[in-house]
């Protein structure tokens, strides 16, 4: 009796496959019955090689896969409800409300020319609504919460005076506390940065993550940062699910091959 099981998961993927559509029309697919789910109040890691499908298949929670990709089959639950039919009006009502995503490259996503407690605010009223001057509170309040050093100032610069790690927490911010998510996707977040900035930014968002009672699907290629932080573990491999379980499991009795072979590889660069 599925259907009145009471699901653990907030969101639930099922055989999500689908191809690219290339120039001469022809398809090259790339996601291969992908399945997995974020457990309610979990950090689950997506971990896998660069091209496994990662991204891809987060992108599409939200609704955001690129245009030439074509879907052949699956559904996307959230709430048990399929993403994968909503309109495009249906999917504005979830994402940032419902399901935020911090981007791979946390610092282009955030505007150039307007400041950094502006944007905030500005997706603070877009979702709560309120007067500027309210949500630019709400603005320094995240900026605060997060840890950046001087808020009020730091809301009056602009995105090219903040360092990598500053745009990173000002863009966990506006993911995680001003758009009061319930499901957080952070793709890469650390990628890039200092490895003692990594931490704390992994800090931040392990905190977050139990302080909100957040669900938060962390996506990335550090096995190091997974160990420590997560609770359940999915491993993709060419664009499969190749293995999933806790994240003690994952590393105490990796079943997969190619999760023996991820392991060892960063075991041997945590050694060199
Ligand atoms: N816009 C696109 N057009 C064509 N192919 C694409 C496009 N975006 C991604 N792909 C392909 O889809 C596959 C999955 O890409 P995806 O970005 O999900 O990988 P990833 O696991 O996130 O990798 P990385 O760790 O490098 O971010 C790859 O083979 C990639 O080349
Ligand atoms: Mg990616």
């Amino acid at each position: 009796m599925r259907a009145a099981a009471v699901s653990d998961a907030l969101l639930e993927i099922e055989n999500y496959s689908g191809a690219f559509r290339n120039e001469d029309g022809g398809l090259v697919p790339v996601l291969h019955q992908v399945s997995y789910r974020l457990k309610t109040g979990k950090i689950t890691a997506v971990v896998g090689e660069t091209g496994s499908g990662k991204s891809l298949t987060a992108l599409s929670v939200l609704g955001i896969q690129p245009p030439t990709f074509v879907r052949s089959s699956g559904r996307i639950l959230f709430r048990s409800v399929d993403l994968l039919t909503l309109d495009a009006r249906g999917l504005r009502a979830i994402r940032g409300s419902e399901i935020s995503m911090v981007f791979q490259d946390a610092r282009a996503a955030l505007n150039p020319v307007f400041t950094v407690g502006r944007q905030l605010a500005d997706v603070h009223r877009l979702h709560h609504g309120g007067s500027q001057r309210a949500a630019m509170k709400r603005a320094v309040e995240a900026l605060s919460r997060v840890s950046i050093p001087e808020p009020e100032r730091r809301a009056r610069q602009y995105p090219h005076e903040y360092s990598g790690g500053m745009a990173q927490r000002a863009m966990i911010a506006m993911a995680a506390l001003i758009c009061q998510p319930s499901l957080l996707i952070l793709d890469e977040p650390t990628t890039g940065l200092d490895v003692t900035i990594q931490s704390d930014i992994m800090e931040l968002i392990v905190e977050l993550t139990r302080s909100r009672g957040l669900t938060t699907c962390l996506i990335t290629h550090d096995l190091g940062v997974v160990a420590e932080t997560c609770d359940e573990v999915v491993v993709m491999n060419a664009g499969r699910v190749v293995e999933t379980g806790s994240a003690e499991a994952i590393f105490t009795r990796p079943a997969d091959p190619y999760t023996q072979r991820l392991l060892s590889a960063s075991q041997m660069l945590e050694a060199a």
